[in-house]
């Protein structure tokens, strides 16, 4: 199966001799269950589902030139950004088998974010389906066909796992799952079945800590190698997903919110008991949490939490209740944000 489908996303287009130049905006996603485990090349341990940010994105153009000896040039936020191409270089090299064309082009790349840079707020979902986006355009400009999302998907995947879903929104599944129909390890695909609540639903960042994580996503990845509770993660991410497919159809709050912090506190529980065992959690992340579980309790509002791998909330509410929850941010949370 996944052999027919990586041969599908395989092409005979070459360079022409024709520059082409294409800006592409992509979103961030936040996860709600959580994808922590990987093998390769780059596939999900276990399958997940995300909300797409549609506010915290990033653009990037990219001017392919035709050239027999291709380089990269990259400028971050109207500045030479030297050290951001080997990301990119690499990128390229393992997508080569799928898009043989690019081997024909020069690549002049500007990128920007809509959100501070070292804010905590991961980058690389959104700056790797900006990028994948735009090739995917190159490719659909050879071909004359219609961008491929799915293959847009697929290589996102490539760069950074989690980018497979910044591809589409306003929800994203990506791994095979038994309920979701079309499913692949390979690349993520839309969710429409949602309940309207959810098409609209919030999401506002607590930048508990700003900067470089103490310990990145790849080595929490392979932690999950040899973890001695991942079988049991994967089983229960699997269960989740379903709960969570269901819950999303029929727009139950209370349901929702389980497994969603849940599925928060299992990734960092995951942390916790690898060896070596480390936290990225910090004291306000805590006082954030139990502070929403207070004011949840108290008010019967539907908010709640998530993170990712890092110290900052991710807060999640439904847009009639945006008045109050912000309030609440503006005047308790927002004392333990950097
Ligand atoms: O895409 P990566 O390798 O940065 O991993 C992302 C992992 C989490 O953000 C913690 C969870 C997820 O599903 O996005």
């Amino acid at each position: 199966m996944n052999d027919q489908l990586l041969e599908n996303f395989k092409t005979r287009l070459t360079a022409t001799e024709a520059s082409f130049k294409v800006m592409h905006r992509a979103p961030s996603n936040i996860a709600l269950v959580k994808y922590w485990g990987k093998y390769d090349p780059q596939l999900p341990a276990n399958p997940s589902i995300s909300f797409t940010l549609s506010r915290a994105f990033t653009e990037t153009l990219v001017f392919f030139e035709p050239s027999m000896s291709p380089k990269i040039n990259l400028k971050f936020e109207g500045k030479a950004k030297p050290s951001f191409i080997p990301k990119v270089q690499s990128f390229i090299d393992r997508i080569k088998d799928y898009c043989p064309y690019l081997s024909g082009y020069s690549l002049e790349i500007e990128t920007s974010n809509s959100f501070p840079h070292s804010s905590g707020i991961a980058s690389s979902a959104s700056g790797m389906a900006a990028l994948a986006m735009a090739i995917c355009s190159l490719e659909a400009n050879l071909s004359g066909d219609k961008v491929d999302l799915k293959k847009a998907s697929f290589l996102a995947r490539l760069g950074s796992g989690s980018a497979a879903r910044s591809i589409e929104g306003p929800l994203m599944s990506w791994g095979l799952h038994k309920d979701i129909l079309g499913s692949s390890d390979l690349f993520a695909t839309p969710f429409f079945e949602a309940h309207p609540i959810f098409n609209a639903y919030q999401d506002a960042i607590l930048l508990v800590h700003k900067g470089v994580k103490s310990v990145s996503s790849t080595v929490g990845h392979n932690l999950m190698n040899n973890h001695p509770f991942a079988e049991q993660r994967f089983a229960q991410a699997n269960e989740n997903l379903a709960r969570l497919l269901r819950v999303l159809r029929t727009g139950d709050l209370d349901d929702f919110i389980e497994i969603v912090e849940l599925e928060a506190l299992s990734l960092h529980a995951m942390m916790f008991s690898s060896t070596p065992s480390y936290i990225l959690m910090q004291p306000g992340t805590l006082s954030i949490i139990q502070r929403i579980r207070t004011f949840r309790k108290e008010t019967g509002i539907p908010v709640c939490f998530t993170l990712d791998a890092g110290a900052n909330v991710h807060v999640l509410y439904p847009l009639e209740n945006k008045e109050i929850v912000v309030d609440l941010i503006d005047n308790e949370l927002s004392a333990f944000c950097e």
